[in-house]
């Protein structure tokens, strides 16, 4: 029976192979630099700072190995903001393929206690986190205006439902006027659809291996 493996990335950092879906969580050129640069570098912190804010709601559409949670929760620690965070996850991984991040972090140990179902766990004094085991398309009862969007799913090659108008759309549920969404993957589909749903687009630069990444602004 074909099962997850960690796999070393060219950062250093860890991710997981998925062997049904055929796909990494991450970037096989470095997942934690994917994550910074995707998600904290373009994402959080300008949309943070532009807005003067120390508090914050974040949703993350694939919560995964939680390497972005992790790296989210450090980022809120070192600059004193106050976050709570949704990481959807529908197929929770085994607990020993969750990110060394968090396994090494005293800190983190509740989450492995409680692993799959996290419904609110205070990590530290700047993290509230909660993972429901649901999908986009059924987390409408949790769902409340958030300032920012991680979305990482995985590809369209490999998860083309979830890049659909339709699918898209359950983010509306989630979102209020001046919400951001950043997200690794930037095809024209996507931007369209995106569009539709009342979004503004912005190409920005990608992360190792990639030329481009997506920033999304609801307005309308
Ligand atoms: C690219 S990985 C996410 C990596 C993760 N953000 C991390 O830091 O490790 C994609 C994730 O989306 C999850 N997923 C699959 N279907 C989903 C759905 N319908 N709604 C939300 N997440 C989904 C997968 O189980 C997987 O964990």
């Amino acid at each position: 029976m074909a099962t997850f493996s960690r796999v070393k990335t060219a950062d250093g950092s860890a991710t997981v192979f998925h062997p049904v879906v055929g796909e990494h969580y991450h970037s096989i050129h470095g997942a934690q630099t994917e994550s910074e640069h995707v998600f904290l570098n373009s994402g959080l912190i300008p949309f943070f700072e532009a807005h003067g804010l120390s508090d914050g709601k974040v949703l993350e559409v694939g919560f995964g190995t939680g390497l972005n949670a992790w790296l989210t929760a450090e980022l809120a620690k070192r600059r004193s903001w106050k976050l709570d965070y949704w990481g959807l996850e529908p197929f929770p991984l085994p607990v020993d393929m969750l990110s060394p991040l968090i396994e090494n972090d005293s800190t983190w140990a509740p989450i492995l206690e409680q692993w799959p179902t996290i419904e609110q766990l205070e990590l530290g004094n700047y993290f509230r986190l909660h993972v429901p085991n649901v999908g986009l398309e059924k987390s409408e009862p949790w769902a409340l205006p958030v300032d920012l969007i991680y979305y990482d799913a995985f590809s369209p090659t490999h998860q083309p439902e979830m890049w659909t108008t339709e699918r898209l759309g359950f983010l509306n549920a989630w979102t209020k006027p001046g919400t951001v969404l950043v997200t690794y993957c930037i095809r024209g589909h996507i931007r369209r659809s995106l569009h539709e749903l009342g979004w503004t687009t912005k190409k920005m630069p990608g992360a190792p291996g990639k030329r481009e990444m997506l920033w999304a602004e609801k307005t309308a």
